[in-house]
């Protein structure tokens, strides 16, 4: 592989691979990928992007193979305390907390199981794939149970009589109606990371690491922001200021015609909801109208 292109870890098949590259896509990446997938060349960037198992992406950086990996806090977290297990550090670096890839590690109970709290889980049997993050969350509230180590189906455990409920990773929790179990404990909020190497980079990928980076940075302010228009009676405008959501100073620009009205012009650094509307025009604004923003450089 060629040493002068930034190499980066993503998810090949699972919650964070669409959103991963849809990321990648906003920052301007153009990928073509070769026939075995593994690979996918940046025409546009010397950025290379390795798809691999998520669980995989730690070492992947550890080792320095990838300069940077796009994984979740509990797969990541989950690395960290194994390595410690061991008697090591973590030699990967978190640069960035992205805004997808919202799940939890959660226990659950088989739904007619009765739960009154963490003392439930004295002497039982935990079945996750997470046995350091559990062990770790056990550890801290003196709770001893046993933990049963699998390698994926924890949800289906307890029906096999292999444990008496799980812990495992919840995010629409459709996956726990469907096994009729209940959530009943976060052990840990996740969410996608960009995590780096602790090695020096060389200049040039120094400096497409700090160009990806800023937009990054630049994609994820975009997606909240929306910028809205309007127009308003000048006495209007301290009212119609304060319900602007997370905009800065806006443009106020006379209109033709009228000294008493003006239109306003701002960019919301958060979505603007249909309340938001109505309370404008309740505070006398007319002619609403919500963009959304593309890109955005500051
Ligand atoms: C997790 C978990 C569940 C599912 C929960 O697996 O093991 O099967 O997601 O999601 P839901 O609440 O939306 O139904 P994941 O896809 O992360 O697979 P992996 O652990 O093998 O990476
Ligand atoms: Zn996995």
């Amino acid at each position: 592989m060629d040493e002068a292109r930034l190499k980066l870890a993503v998810q090949k098949s699972g919650r964070l691979s669409d959103p991963s590259l849809e990321l990648l896509g906003r920052c301007g990446l153009k990928l073509s990928r070769g026939k075995d997938q593994l690979l996918g060349f940046g025409e546009n960037m010397p950025l290379d992007v390795l798809f691999v198992r998520d669980d995989d992406i730690p070492d992947l950086v550890e080792e320095d193979v990838c300069d940077l990996g796009l994984i979740g806090r509990n797969v990541l977290e989950e690395k960290r305390l194994e390595l410690a297990a061991q008697g090591r550090a973590a030699r990967f670096e978190t640069v960035r907390t992205l805004d997808f890839g919202r799940c939890r590690l959660s226990l659950a109970v088989p739904q007619e199981s009765p739960w009154s709290g963490l003392e439930s889980l004295r002497g039982r049997r935990i079945a996750t794939t997470y046995p350091y993050l559990l062990g770790d969350f056990l550890r801290a509230r003196g709770i001893r149970a046993e933990i049963v180590t699998l390698s994926g189906a924890v949800e289906i455990a307890p029906r096999l009589g292999r444990a008496d409920l799980i812990c495992d990773l919840v995010s629409t929790g459709s996956t726990l109606a469907a096994n009729h179990l209940r959530e009943v404990e976060t052990v840990l909020e996740s969410q996608a990371l960009l995590i780096r190497t602790p090695l020096p980079l060389a200049p040039s990928k120094a400096e497409w690491m700090r160009r990806l980076l800023l937009r990054i940075e630049g994609v994820q302010q975009v997606r909240e922001s929306k910028y809205i228009m309007l127009h308003a009676p000048r006495s209007a405008l301290p009212d119609i200021r304060r319900l602007l959501p997370g905009s800065e100073s806006p443009t106020i620009i006379p209109l033709e015609g009228s000294s008493e009205r003006v239109a306003v012009h701002a960019v919301c650094r958060e979505n603007v909801f249909w309340e938001t509307l109505e309370s404008l025009k309740q505070a006398g604004a007319s002619a609403l109208l919500v963009l959304p923003v593309e890109k955005m450089l500051s």
